[in-house]
């Protein structure tokens, strides 16, 4: 089952898999994860990505698709059928979106869902900010709403946590604007597609992922 989870810089995407990928046989695919993974190995890629990461703008369609299918293809060889493949932050325009669809009927597969995380700028500035996430093992904190049991200290590895480039305030600001004028256009895109369920990404964590079980069983 192939799974779109779409919403603004903070909405809660990340969040969201970590809880479905401890409760389900499932996989992710986030595109800013594979990033920073290629930045962290210092590859080409990695170094091109970051010009943009770092704007808070959107790397290049064509990069960011040949990606995704890279990774797509790698997992489709190891993993079988019933595993929920969950795409965290693709596609983000609209050439992404018809890239996926096409990518998909030439494998025989489909999107089978779209989850939209509805969430205030406001709430999203807040969340952004307050971020910690930890380089090693990807675990996210927030300093008020998920602080880690020892400051600046990983709960789960024991890695000292960082705050990301583009977790500033002028690139959240940036990050938000690019996703209401080149990303937000997704939802009219799928809602056409009669795929687009709606959870409101204000509720608590846990709450979230009720949410979310509730639409996966509307679809089972
Ligand atoms: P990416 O890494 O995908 O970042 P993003 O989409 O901006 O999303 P985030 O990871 O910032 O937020 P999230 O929704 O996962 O929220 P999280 O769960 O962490 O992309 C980074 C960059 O890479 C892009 O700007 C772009 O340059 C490039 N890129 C990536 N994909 C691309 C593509 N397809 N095309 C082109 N370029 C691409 O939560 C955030 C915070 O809120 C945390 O502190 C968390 O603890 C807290 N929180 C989460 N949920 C809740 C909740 N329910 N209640 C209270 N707090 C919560």
């Amino acid at each position: 089952m192939n799974i779109i989870l779409l919403g603004p810089p903070g909405a809660g995407k990340g969040t969201l898999s970590n809880k479905i990928l401890e409760n389900k046989n499932a996989v992710q695919i986030s595109t800013g994860d594979l990033f920073r993974y290629n930045l962290s190995n210092k590859t080409p890629l990695g170094l091109k990505a970051k010009e943009y990461m770092d704007k808070g703008e959107l790397v290049p369609d064509q990069v960011t698709i040949d990606l995704l299918w890279d990774k797509f293809d790698s997992l489709e060889t190891k993993e079988n059928d019933e595993k929920i493949i969950l795409f965290d932050g693709f596609p983000r325009t609209i050439s992404q979106g018809q890239a996926l669809d096409d990518g998909m009927k030439e494998r025989n597969q489909k999107i089978d869902m779209v989850i939209y995380f509805d969430v205030s700028d406001e709430i999203l500035i807040q969340r952004l900010t307050g971020r910690r996430t930890c380089p090693e093992c990807g675990a996210t904190y927030h300093l008020v709403n998920n602080p880690p049991k020892k400051e600046g200290i990983c709960d789960k590895c024991g890695s000292e946590l960082i705050q990301r480039v583009d977790d500033s305030i002028e690139t959240v600001k940036n990050r938000i604007e690019v996703y209401n004028n080149q990303t937000s256009v997704l939802i009219d895109y799928y809602s056409k597609k009669g795929i687009l369920k709606s959870i409101d990404g204000t509720k608590k964590p846990d709450e979230v992922y009720k949410e979310f079980e509730n639409k996966l069983g509307e679809i089972n």
